[in-house]
């Protein structure tokens, strides 16, 4: 979603704000765009779609000196992707970027409109240029102008501004939406995460809601309701965590290709011989825990709830999931003898982090599981566990999936051992079923070729089902919002017993049915719902290792032995199925359209 980046120093300021804004751009985004200000002069660039067309425009351009500078990427929230809509925008002698939305801008814009001002965009940033030019001639204070804008502003924001009347300052401002600034010395940056600034800043500050302030002359002031405050930075990590395609096609392709390996560092140091343990997590901190609530987006919210069974089935603690942007306005009832688990690979996802912070207001323990350290929902919450599956650039998350479902998975047998609720000749099965994981996940020879070749059939229809029971019903939902997303088809993913409810008078030739037929799970009950689906001639695509004859293609897969292990040896080929479709369609499997990696806006 909305990158940020600035940065104030003597270096070439364009180059820095490209590099920055490459760095974001797997997160999605439809128009970039930089402004800086040096010998008092403002100069801007902005382009719709991608940042090659932004370095065209720039490529004369060049910008040494001191000076005060500003870029942005924009997913498009109000008003379409035009280059009027892409930030920086820009008042009378000033421009800002924003992340984030701002809740009151029609009220703040007809006031503008009212005093004269006249607006370029359909954008809710632009009132925020404007509200900050409106407030400056009052005093003629620039920061004050600044503090009384960020003070009418409510909603979600990261912002940066810079100005003509201070063009030696970048003025900021956080709340909801990440921001940080990156310290080398005198040379100051900011950024909407730290990636951008690796390799360039030594040292970081992670912004706190509710805080702003301004650079000028290397200095950072700092201020929150509160007043002037101070501030401790810390290290940042040197090490450019770039991820390259290896030789594959897509990131997508890569990253489904690396999740054999990247399980096995989910375990490590944490499936140990006697017992799986989490240093993150000590038996105290599980004390008077009765129950477990879950709350994700997207794909986490899969894994949630695919966790939900293995909770209550192997921990034997009740455990109820919820999406996070419908939790948060139901008013919910909570109790403090929950735990409240939040998953996210990106740990920005404006719903879940609030969520979180609606757990914690209500002092219940919150534990986070998330790829990326030190996010804002890993510095929100209580605890977290890392799910370790390295940087995931394909918007189409499959390792993160993978890896939270270990993760959850293993959570379960900890938390049943500490409550002493798993029996321990299960918990020593499940612990060898564990080990079997990176196997089940490589992908054997023949099995790409295969979906490839199969993929073909597959390109119309009116629709999928993707259908499966249990733990692999939510395994249906995200194969299901895997196809949605990369293909632009439509599917559903149904738990399979539900279908003669109302869903099979969709049944026909044209209708496809993916159907997951573990061994080990409920086979004769989903090979029922399946035959149900032939005979009113629904076209079945059926994925299992017993033969099947009323399939119309078979994939077969090569492990029955326990659920977990056919989950995700199944995961990887529903993946690869909805990868060779979108490349048949050809579309951007790596960047879908209208979708972002990180999901900052609610
Ligand atoms: C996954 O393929 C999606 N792009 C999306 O559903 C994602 O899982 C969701 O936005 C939640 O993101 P998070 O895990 O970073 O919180």
């Amino acid at each position: 979603m909305c990158g940020i980046v600035g940065y104030v120093g003597a270096k070439e300021k364009k180059e820095i704000l490209l590099e920055g804004l490459s760095e974001l751009e797997y997160r999605g985004y439809d128009s970039a765009g930089i402004a800086v200000i040096e010998n008092d002069k403002l100069t801007s660039f902005k382009a719709v779609g991608k940042l090659k067309n932004l370095q065209e425009k720039t490529k004369n351009y060049t910008s040494s000196g001191f000076g005060v500078s500003i870029g942005h990427t924009r997913w498009a929230t109000h008003g379409k992707p035009t280059e009027l809509n892409a930030h920086p925008h820009l008042g009378k002698y000033s421009f800002v970027v924003h992340n984030g939305i701002i809740e009151n801008y029609q009220e703040i814009k007809k006031g503008l409109q009212k005093n004269g001002v006249n607006f370029l965009s359909q954008t809710d940033t632009e009132t925020i240029v404007h509200l900050f030019e409106q407030n400056y001639p009052k005093e003629q204070k620039a920061f004050e102008a600044f503090e009384d804008t960020i003070k009418t502003l409510e909603g979600a924001y990261a912002v940066l501004l810079i100005s003509e009347v201070a063009p030696d300052t970048i003025f900021f401002a956080k709340s909801g939406s990440p921001l940080l600034i990156g310290f080398d010395n005198e040379e100051i940056y900011f950024a909407s995460s730290d990636t951008p600034i690796i390799g360039k800043a030594k040292e970081v500050y992670y912004l706190e809601d509710g805080e702003y302030g301004y650079v000028k002359e290397g200095k950072v002031i700092l201020f929150d309701k509160g007043g002037e405050k101070s501030f401790q930075t810390k290290a940042l990590t040197l090490d450019k965590i770039s991820a390259q395609k290896d030789g594959y096609r897509f990131f997508m392709e890569k990253e489904i290709y690396e999740q054999s390996r990247v399980m096995s560092e989910t375990m490590m140091g944490r499936l140990k011989d006697e017992c799986i343990d989490f240093e993150e997590i000590d038996e105290a901190f599980l004390e008077g825990i009765e129950n477990i609530k879950i709350c994700a987006c997207g794909t986490s919210y899969h894994s949630a709830l695919a966790s939900s069974y293995l909770f209550e089935r192997l921990a034997k603690i009740p455990c109820s999931v919820e999406i996070a942007s419908e939790f948060r306005y139901k008013e919910p009832l909570l109790s403090k003898n929950t735990l409240f688990i939040v998953i996210s690979q990106s740990g920005e996802t404006a719903d879940t982090l609030e969520a979180l912070k609606m757990a914690k207001k209500g002092g219940l323990k919150t534990l986070a599981i998330c790829n990326v350290d030190n996010s804002s929902i890993v510095r929100t919450s209580d605890r977290s566990i890392l799910t370790r599956a390295g940087i995931e650039k394909g918007v189409a998350s499959t390792k993160a999936f993978a890896t939270q479902t270990m993760v959850l998975w293993m959570l379960s047998l900890f938390i049943g051992r500490i409550k002493g609720t798993t029996d321990a000749k299960i918990a020593k099965s499940e612990k060898d079923a564990m080990l079997h994981i990176p196997k089940a996940l490589l992908i054997p020879d023949g099995l790409h070729e295969k979906i490839h070749r199969l993929s073909k059939r597959y390109l119309h229809g009116h629709g999928f089902f993707y259908i499966g029971r249990d733990i692999f019903y939510p395994l249906a939902l995200e194969g299901a919002l895997k196809l949605k997303e990369i293909s632009y088809l439509h599917a559903e993913g149904y738990p399979a017993g539900e279908m003669k409810h109302g869903p099979i008078a969709l049944a026909d030739s044209k209708l496809f049915t993916i159907a997951l037929m573990p061994r080990s799970l409920h086979y004769e009950k989903i090979k029922s719902n399946v035959e149900e689906l032939s005979a009113r001639d629904s076209t079945i695509l059926a994925i299992s290792p017993c033969a099947f004859d009323l399939a119309d293609d078979f994939i077969l897969t090569q492990h029955d032995s326990h659920p977990m292990i056919e989950f995700f040896e199944m995961m990887i080929i529903t993946q690869l199925l909805a990868l060779e479709i979108s490349v048949r369609l050809g579309n951007d499997v790596d960047m879908p359209r209208n979708l972002a990696k990180s999901v900052t806006v609610e």
